[in-house]
């Protein structure tokens, strides 16, 4: 299942942060702007609990979040959406999954992970930028599932038919919450149009 956050507020954005001519500075804090429009898409049916609330003329029904919420970075572009979600949601758990992509074959190689013990009940939003052939993606969701895991979501900027169609076949049971579903992958597994390598436009390493 996928979710394409179509909101002219979120396309705008994304515009922006494509645009080659977009600055590293710039690119971040639109990062982390567009992941807090797509955080908001994704909590949208998270457990709440009501609460009798007092207010200053009477007694409210309200809901509360109920449920731990742990998110799960891919370094290093992960770590570029970690502050728009942590604006939501000041009391989020953070684990990190440590992959990047063999320039060669294009395969994620795993290099760390570590994972507070609030995943195996509460809900895991993983975050990375870019979901490209989805092997990065359903790398950190096998990690997550081996460390106990049962309620995971994806939220990326960027993706494409094929890495959504690789992360349905394997994890069916996970949702991806997306700002654009571009057109495919090039020969070097590069999203097209996409925005080039997000880690590199996030912290200034391009030439
Ligand atoms: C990028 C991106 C994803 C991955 C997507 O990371 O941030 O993690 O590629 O590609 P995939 O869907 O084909 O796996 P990269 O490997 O460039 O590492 P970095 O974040 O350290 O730059
Ligand atoms: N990783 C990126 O940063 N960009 C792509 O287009 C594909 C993988």
């Amino acid at each position: 299942m996928h979710v394409l956050v179509d909101h002219p507020c979120v396309q705008h954005k994304l515009a922006i942060i494509r645009n080659v001519e977009t600055g590293h500075k710039r690119f971040r804090e639109l990062a982390t702007e567009i992941t807090q429009f797509l955080c908001y898409e994704a909590l949208k049916s998270v457990k709440v609990r009501e609460v009798d609330v007092q207010t200053p003329v009477d007694v409210a029904k309200c809901k509360k979040i109920d449920t731990d919420i742990v998110v799960v970075p891919i370094l290093r572009a992960g770590v570029g959406m970690l502050d728009g979600i942590l604006a939501l949601i000041p009391t989020a758990r953070v684990g990190f999954v440590g992959l990047y992509r063999d320039e060669e074959t294009a395969m994620p190689v795993s290099y760390y992970e570590r994972f507070p013990p609030q995943v195996k009940s509460g809900t895991c939003i993983i975050i990375d930028p870019m979901l490209a052939t989805g092997g990065s993606t359903n790398a950190a969701i096998d990690r997550l599932k081996d460390a106990g895991a049962g309620s995971i979501v994806v939220i990326c900027i960027v993706t494409c038919p094929e890495g959504l169609a690789a992360v349905q076949v394997e994890h069916p049971d996970v949702a991806v919450y997306t700002a654009a579903i571009d057109d495919h992958l090039n020969e070097k597994k590069y999203i097209v149009p996409g925005l080039g390598d997000a880690g590199d436009r996030l912290y200034g390493t391009s030439h």
